[in-house]
């Protein structure tokens, strides 16, 4: 699509806030150009941010696009890279880049390698900064158009990003269930029931060393792992069995869903070529103990993986007293100096200077 280039200089100063997600149904396998093997669907976290401020400065007909990236008001020049890296691959969908002048301040609210995806939620903010930019000197936008295309390039930059830009829950990739999926941004999920408008998510962090994969090189191992077809196929299934257990306020089902999900992850991890075991003695004692606790008191809890050895343990709100009392006997003696990172179901990003949430 051409797009019309305004004739002055504009300059401006904006941010975004953006939170972390937990895949429920993951995303682990991906086509060239940012396209997933499977749908994944996500819920938002709300304590876990990355807040983003940029100034820019947009001059009509002059080739400069000058780039200073600080993170936690210090320069950042690895992380610099890979956002000028991003910029240009974005260009094409954002034209104004190539007459912008960026500088861009970012931070997490949440430690590094705590097992909270922090590259989801910097893409997330970034892009919807990006996106408001565009939008302050082209003109406004429809909002689901302007959150769809924070999310499209977002997922451009990581794509567990695309599912952070809305609240509660979210699907990236196409799926029959919902008719506006796509493989190239997250759409919000909105028909589930009430029980699962308030999950908490307590993160029990096991390990805090940094990843020893990074994700894009897990997602390449799939393309010669034996069992990636099958793994493809059991993650559209689950998704269908996710939505309707969330839809019937179903717990059981969701959580035996989800666990699978994160045994699978694993699963494919251990069996690639090469293998990689990212969980820890201290995880597989915690995921035990959870289903044992599960079985012995009926309560609504389970557990959620991301790739590395922390545990995601989620529960209902309701129960929250209970799991907490849970956690300090018995799991807490399992985490690096006892650290557990408390998190729940999130309102989405936010604009800076607005009060209210997308
Ligand atoms: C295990 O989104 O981090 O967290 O697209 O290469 O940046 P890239 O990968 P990334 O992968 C996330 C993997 C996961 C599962 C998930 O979030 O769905």
């Amino acid at each position: 699509m051409k797009v019309e280039m305004p004739g002055q200089i504009r300059s401006g100063s904006l941010g975004w806030e953006c939170p972390s997600n937990i895949a429920l149904i993951k995303y682990w396998g991906k086509k060239p150009g940012q396209i997933p093997m499977n749908p994944s669907l996500s819920m938002t976290l709300q304590e876990a941010r990355t807040r983003t401020n940029i100034n820019y400065s947009f001059v009509p007909g002059k080739n400069e696009k000058d780039l200073r990236f600080r993170f936690d008001g210090k320069e950042a020049p690895a992380f610099g890279e890979r956002i000028r890296k991003f910029l240009e691959d974005i260009e094409p969908h954002l034209p104004l880049l190539s007459h912008t002048s960026l500088e861009i301040d970012s931070g997490n609210n949440f430690p590094h390698s705590s097992g909270i995806a922090s590259s989801a939620s910097a893409m997330g903010a970034l892009a919807l900064c990006l996106v408001q930019m565009e939008e302050e000197i082209l003109g406004s936008m429809e909002r689901d158009l302007f959150f769809r295309k924070a999310s499209f390039i977002a997922r451009l930059g990581s794509g567990s990003a695309s599912r952070s830009i809305y609240t509660h829950y979210a699907l990236w990739g196409r799926s029959d269930r919902w008719e506006h999926s796509s493989d190239e941004y997250a759409i919000p999920v909105k028909d589930f029931n009430d029980d699962f408008l308030d999950i908490r998510d307590s993160i029990l962090v096991v390990d805090s060393a940094p990843k020893k994969i990074s994700s894009s090189a897990g997602h390449m191992l799939m393309e010669t792992n034996s069992f990636a077809e099958a793994r493809y196929d059991q993650a559209r299934e689950n998704l269908d069995q996710l939505h309707t257990a969330m839809k019937e306020g179903d717990w059981q089902g969701f959580i035996n869903i989800v666990e699978e999900e994160a045994l699978t992850l694993h699963a494919m991890m251990m069996t690639g070529r090469p293998g990689s075991m990212l969980m820890q003695p201290g995880t597989l004692s915690i995921l035990q103990i959870i289903r044992k606790y599960r079985q012995e008191t009926g309560r609504r809890l389970g557990f959620s993986l991301d790739a590395g050895a922390n545990v995601h343990l989620l529960y209902a709100g309701v129960d929250a007293g209970e799991v907490e009392s849970f956690i300090s006997s018995e799991l807490v003696r399992y985490c690096e100096d006892g650290r557990v990172i408390r998190d729940h179901t999130g309102q989405g990003p936010k604009k800076m200077g607005d009060d209210k949430e997308n």
